[in-house]
């Protein structure tokens, strides 16, 4: 019968955040996207984006989004939000308790902005808030830049729409699938100590 104890589980935890680091720069790796949740009013609203950066020491995942969206909206109201990965080749799942922070016009965005291609600044360069319901499907790009990227001079309107959000994460969860008895564990923040959870 195979054994796991918390030298075993730590070991697991630290192949888990190598995949994450891992996944920045690729995306064929299932960790660059994550299930991201906030809650709206008293309901959950989830959504996909994709992981940019991972720090350890307190553990932080960020991602960018658009000031305007709804989920920005909904972690003014409530920062408590949650991030899911699943790696179905592994069947490795990550289950993350966050708080979020907004990053808005400071250093932190300015420095992100100015290494984002002009192709994703258009993004934010869009004349519709996202999330507004239309008459009719128009593609929320500015005009003149449908085929095209804007130039370096006139990508900045978009920079006041351009967030960084930042998750500090309070809990990590991590379960791992075996027909033999699946592996899943919890680490809280500030804690080395894995509590080992049924499953
Ligand atoms: C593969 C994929 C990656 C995405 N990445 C992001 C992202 O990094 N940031 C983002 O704001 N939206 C991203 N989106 C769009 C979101 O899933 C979502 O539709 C949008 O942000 C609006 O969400 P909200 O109305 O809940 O704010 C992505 C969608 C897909 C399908």
């Amino acid at each position: 019968m195979k054994t796991v104890n918390q030298k075993s589980a730590l070991k697991i935890l630290k192949r888990e955040i190598g995949f994450l680091d891992n996944s920045l720069k690729n995306s064929d790796n299932p960790f660059h996207f994550f299930c991201f949740s906030t809650i709206k009013n008293k309901n959950p609203e989830s959504r996909t984006v994709v992981l940019r950066n991972f720090k350890k020491e307190p553990m932080r995942l960020y991602f960018n989004t658009d000031e305007r969206s709804s989920k920005v909206l909904e972690l003014k109201k409530n920062n408590s939000c949650s991030a899911l990965f699943y790696d179905n080749k592994r069947r490795v799942q990550l289950r993350l308790h966050c708080e979020a922070s907004i990053h808005n016009n400071n250093q932190l965005t300015k420095q992100i902005w100015d290494k984002t291609p002009l192709q994703s600044r258009k993004c934010y360069m869009a004349p519709f808030a996202p999330g507004i319901e239309l008459e009719k499907w128009v593609p929320n790009l500015p005009k003149e830049y449908l085929e095209c990227d804007p130039k370096d001079e006139h990508s900045f309107i978009g920079f006041k729409n351009f967030n960084v959000i930042e998750l500090l994460v309070k809990s990590f969860e991590i379960i791992e699938l075996h027909y033999n008895g699946h592996i899943r564990f919890k680490l809280h923040e500030n804690s080395n100590e894995i509590k080992f959870i049924s499953s």
